[in-house]
């Protein structure tokens, strides 16, 4: 039975709210401008003194006309407040300004996500992500990643980068518990887990498994770190189900991984990880499950991650409730031995082995 949520606002803030949503994408493009040209940037050195919206426009080369609706709209979404004609910044406005989470989150909504959404609801009736074609004509982003413009490559993986960097220096010391000495890296992107790994233990051999084009640039920073011999790539299109995994790793490891597929391929994917484990041998899930979250903001940008999916990753997946994962686990042969939520912030990980029979 699950639960979140509730309906308790008073019928004015309801409707306020309702306000919003309705011209959201409106804020959204005024909070970004604000930031972007540089007006929260001025507004901050004036500290509490402010500044008048003539001063403003001076300072970031604007017109007054493009500085003032700005700024008003920067009114009503409580980025600056207005004190005796001066414009001060508020709290959300520093964190627009300064928070690497907020930054990484809007880079990501407006390159990757925004023109593409224009076609969800698209994308939620035929199955497929219909706002990709933003972009290129590929079932899912993954096949185009090495391709999209660099700026939108660079939105992605800041957003894939922020959420690893923070759980994989803690999930290191819990994989390296039994001192794996081979570890297959499932969806192991550029290379940023295996070379983690490499460094960390002297002996440990990693093999990533990947698309092409992301193999291609992981091998480019396996290099650079002059892990060619530790640290090796195996092509593959893991949506291929009849391509068994290849067998002899200690760890199976699927970081921010199996949120990129929807229920029935993740189900095969396990089967196979399962089939490729010996008796001994541990697969560990790597995932952001969005009630698994201590705090709201955590539970609220999950909610909208999966619609990313669904317009424009692959139209299937989601991030998952972890409910769910568990059935999936179980259905293939696996159970959970071992849990550890809260990992860096918001990550879970669950340890599976091979079902005793
Ligand atoms: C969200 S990234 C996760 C990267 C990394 N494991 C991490 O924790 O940051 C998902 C990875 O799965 C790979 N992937 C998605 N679909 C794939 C497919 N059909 N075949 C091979 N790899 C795939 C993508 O190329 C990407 O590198």
């Amino acid at each position: 039975m699950r639960n979140y949520g509730n309906d308790k606002k008073s019928a004015f803030e309801a409707k306020f709210e309702a306000q919003k949503l309705a011209f959201a994408a409106i804020a959204f493009q005024a909070v970004k401008a604000l930031r972007d040209l540089g007006i929260l940037t001025v507004v901050e050195a004036s500290g509490k003194e402010g500044l008048t919206v003539e001063e403003v426009a001076e300072k970031v080369n604007l017109s007054r006309y493009g500085a003032l609706v700005l700024l008003e709209a920067g009114l009503s979404n409580n980025v600056v407040w207005l004190k005796d004609d001066k414009y001060i910044l508020t709290k959300t406005g520093h964190f627009i300004l300064n928070d690497t989470l907020t930054k990484v989150n809007m880079d990501f909504t407006n390159d990757v996500c925004y023109e593409g959404m224009f076609k969800l609801k698209e994308s939620v009736q035929e199955g497929r992500a219909a706002g990709l074609e933003v972009f290129g004509d590929w079932d899912t982003i993954y096949e185009g990643l090495s391709k999209l413009p660099q700026d939108v490559q660079k939105s992605w993986f800041d957003f894939d980068h922020y959420y690893s960097d923070l759980v994989f220096p803690h999930a290191l010391e819990y994989v390296f518990k039994n001192s794996p000495k081979r570890i297959m890296d499932v969806g192991g992107n550029t290379g940023k887990w295996a070379i983690t790994c490499a460094k960390h233990n002297p002996d440990v051999k990693v093999t990533i498994l990947d698309l092409p084009g992301q193999l291609e640039m992981a091998a480019k920073n396996i290099k650079a770190n002059g892990f060619e011999g530790r640290v090796e790539g195996h092509p593959i299109n893991l949506l291929d189900h009849s391509n068994a995994f290849p067998k002899g790793h200690d760890v199976i490891w699927m970081s921010q991984f199996l949120d990129c597929f929807g229920e029935d391929d993740i189900l095969e994917l396990l089967k196979r990880a399962e089939a490729a484990l010996d008796d001994e041998g541990a697969l560990f899930i790597n995932e952001t499950y969005w009630d698994k979250q201590k705090y709201e903001p955590a539970t609220y940008s999950l909610h909208h991650t999966s619609l990313y999916f669904t317009a424009l990753a692959n139209g299937t997946s989601r991030m998952y409730h972890s409910e769910d994962m568990y059935k999936l686990v179980e259905a293939a042969g696996l159970e959970v031995v071992d849990q550890i939520d809260d990992m860096g912030v918001s990550h879970t990980i669950l340890k599976c082995m091979k079902k005793r029979k």
